[in-house]
């Protein structure tokens, strides 16, 4: 596919736009137990975004758990779900080269390189630096040069565009500066990369109704037990209507959660439901079944997956070579511009 490249956004085709093909970078930290805000979050669109870029690449980023991870197993169990998980939900390893950050060891060489260009005020600036000292993570230097990380994750490949949460917008803009101090010291070898922010996803409220996450225990996980699921949606938090009371869609966590898997008329139609007095009982348990319906093959997939752990390593070999080509292209180009080579 061959489309514009146009301010932060990417747009389809018009005279207007200078053409160019598409190399589209993500990577996802293996943080545990895959949720319906992950999904709709991050892995669906990443999924969707993958199959229609021209070039596509995807990465488990177990070097950067390091800086809030510090047990072996749990990183190693964390990291393989990771890349289940993202199978399982479609994305296409033939077309999407997927491997574990770690596999390519470019990425911390250029790392360093990198850290010899990126000036301290810039990365003091990182507000999740600030954000996750408060929350109790060891301030370390790793901590610290994160977003030099992330710098070298995307420039190695040479990506146009990476699409991530907003969360992770100031983190695409340090590597596009970092990139851009790098350019101008030692001439042109990057692409400096447009962040691709997911305006359009929606927070996903938690069974609570605050924002669903691991951290207060609120979420409804796409890939455990089915009883752990059914229990986390007939949990769903509900105000004291009677069972024949009308109810007001917008205003129901129950409704707000099944809107995210139905297209506009079938919205309409369940809204219409609630009006007319669906009882919340009744409402969870359809809930529940469009959960099941959307969520079942993925889960078998998964389960077949993890019954072939020696055909999803071949995956990520496969990967790493394919990665581990582009990165050292790039490596290269970088060793002779900084008189390395
Ligand atoms: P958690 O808050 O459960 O620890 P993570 O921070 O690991 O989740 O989330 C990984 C990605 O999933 C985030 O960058 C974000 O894009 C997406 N995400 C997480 N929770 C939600 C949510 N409730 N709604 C929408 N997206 C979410
Ligand atoms: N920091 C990102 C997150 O927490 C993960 C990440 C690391 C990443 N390197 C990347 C995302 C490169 C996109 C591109 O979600």
């Amino acid at each position: 596919m061959v489309i514009g490249h146009y301010s932060d956004h990417w747009v389809l085709p018009t005279d207007q736009y200078i053409l160019q093909i598409m190399r589209v970078l993500s990577g996802i930290q293996p943080s545990g137990q895959l949720h319906l805000g992950n999904y709709f979050g991050s892995i669906k669109p990443n999924v969707e975004m993958a199959a229609k870029a021209d070039q596509s690449f995807y990465f488990v980023v177990d070097l950067h758990a390091l800086t809030t991870l510090h047990d072996p197993k749990l990183l190693k169990t964390y990291r393989e779900d990771a890349v289940l998980d993202i199978l399982a939900c479609g994305l296409d390893p033939l077309k999407t080269v997927l491997w574990y950050q770690s596999a390519v060891s470019e990425h911390t060489e250029l790392l360093w390189i990198l850290s010899t260009v990126s000036p301290m005020g810039l990365l003091e600036r990182a507000v999740s630096y600030k954000e996750k000292v408060e929350k109790g993570v060891s301030a370390t230097v790793g901590l610290f040069t994160y977003p030099v990380l992330m710098a070298a994750d995307i420039l190695l490949y040479q990506a146009d565009v990476v699409p991530v949460g907003k969360d992770q917008k100031q983190h695409v803009e340090i590597a596009r500066d970092i990139g851009g101090k790098f350019n101008h010291a030692f001439g042109k070898t990057f692409v400096l990369p447009e962040p691709q922010i997911r305006a359009d996803v929606a927070v996903v409220p938690g069974t609570d109704g605050q924002k669903m996450s691991k951290s207060y225990g609120n979420i409804i996980p796409i890939f455990g037990e089915e009883s752990a699921i059914k229990k986390a949606i007939m949990g769903i938090k509900t105000d004291s209507k009677g069972a024949n009371d009308p109810k007001d869609p917008k205003a129901c966590i129950i409704y707000q959660i099944h809107a995210l898997f139905l297209n506009e008329s079938e919205a309409k139609a369940l809204a219409e439901e609630y009006r007319n007095g669906l009882a919340y009982g009744d409402a969870k348990k359809k809930l529940f079944a469009t959960y099941m319906d959307v969520f079942t093959p993925m889960r078998e997939k998964r389960a077949a997956l993890k019954q072939d752990l020696a055909g999803v390593s071949e995956i990520l070999a496969d990967g790493a070579k394919r990665a581990s080509k582009e990165a050292q292209k790039t490596m290269e180009k970088v060793r002779k511009a900084v008189g390395l080579r």
